[in-house]
């Protein structure tokens, strides 16, 4: 598996603002961002419903768009949820899958797996699987063997990633929204091993390509930190991502 190329950096908007907040964002990233030249791929994920007219109406060479989940099932009876049919036929180049808010409070680790199979089988939309340990687990020193728990029920529908690039996001639970980060070598530690247990997984059906980026209160103080870390493949990054300065601070920098 070779490292993704180019670096990647992730706003996760959550359900933090709402529509107008969420198109004063954007166009504000969007207007910022046309004066100056960036090396790095920006992602965004809005809510899905300002999705639509953000992705539709700043659209720029260095900004791809996402969401923040999508539906385990093809269209059908099923009140509530968001088809992944419409998502492809908007500009949405990922899906966040996984992540540790949907997985408290939306029974994520038991869809997950559905989620993924549905989005490599029937798009060329890009999933990028949340993963992370609890500070009990930690504790315990089993941040490996959770690593590798989620990834194998993330991927237990999957049988092949051949040919394909795949991106994880390791964040920490305890790191989220908290101020606190780990250290370089816990963030290098846990990145070799995702990279180990991927490749146990698929033998040789592994992906082409991986990327690893981190997560966790990454602020425009701290994101040097996992800029020194060689494994570190980018940053998904959720409060620091609505103040549009700070987040392009990050995007101009890493
Ligand atoms: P945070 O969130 O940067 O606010 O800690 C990161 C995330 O949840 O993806």
């Amino acid at each position: 598996m070779k490292k993704i190329q180019k670096k990647i950096i992730a706003g996760n908007w959550k359900m933090s603002l709402d529509y107008q907040q969420s198109i004063s964002l954007a166009r504000s990233i969007y207007k910022k961002l046309k004066k100056r030249r960036t090396k790095n791929d920006i992602l965004l994920f809005p809510d899905f419903l300002s999705f639509p007219e953000i992705s539709r109406n700043f659209k720029s060479s260095g900004i791809s768009y996402g969401v923040q989940d999508v539906s385990p099932f093809s269209l059908g009876s099923y009140t509530g949820e968001v088809p992944l049919e419409s998502l492809k036929k908007m500009n949405c180049s990922y899906i966040l899958l996984g992540h540790s808010e949907r997985r408290k409070y939306f029974d994520e680790d038991r869809l997950v797996s559905a989620k993924i199979r549905n989005i490599l089988s029937n798009s060329d939309i890009k999933p990028i699987l949340c993963i992370g340990e609890t500070i009990e687990e930690r504790r315990k020193g089993k941040t490996l063997e959770l690593l590798e728990k989620q990834l194998r029920d993330a991927f237990s529908e999957t049988k092949s990633l051949k040919g394909k690039r795949l991106i994880i996001a390791y964040e920490p639970v305890w790191a989220i929204g908290s101020g606190k980060i780990p250290t370089s070598s816990d963030v290098a530690l846990a990145h070799e091993g995702i990279v180990n247990i991927v490749s146990k997984i698929f033998k040789a059906n592994k992906p082409k390509e991986l990327g690893i980026l981190y997560g966790g209160s990454v602020t425009v103080d701290n994101f040097q930190d996992f800029k020194k870390i060689e494994s570190v493949s980018g940053l998904l990054i959720g409060g620091s991502s609505l103040i549009a300065d700070d987040f392009l601070e990050i995007v101009d920098n890493f």
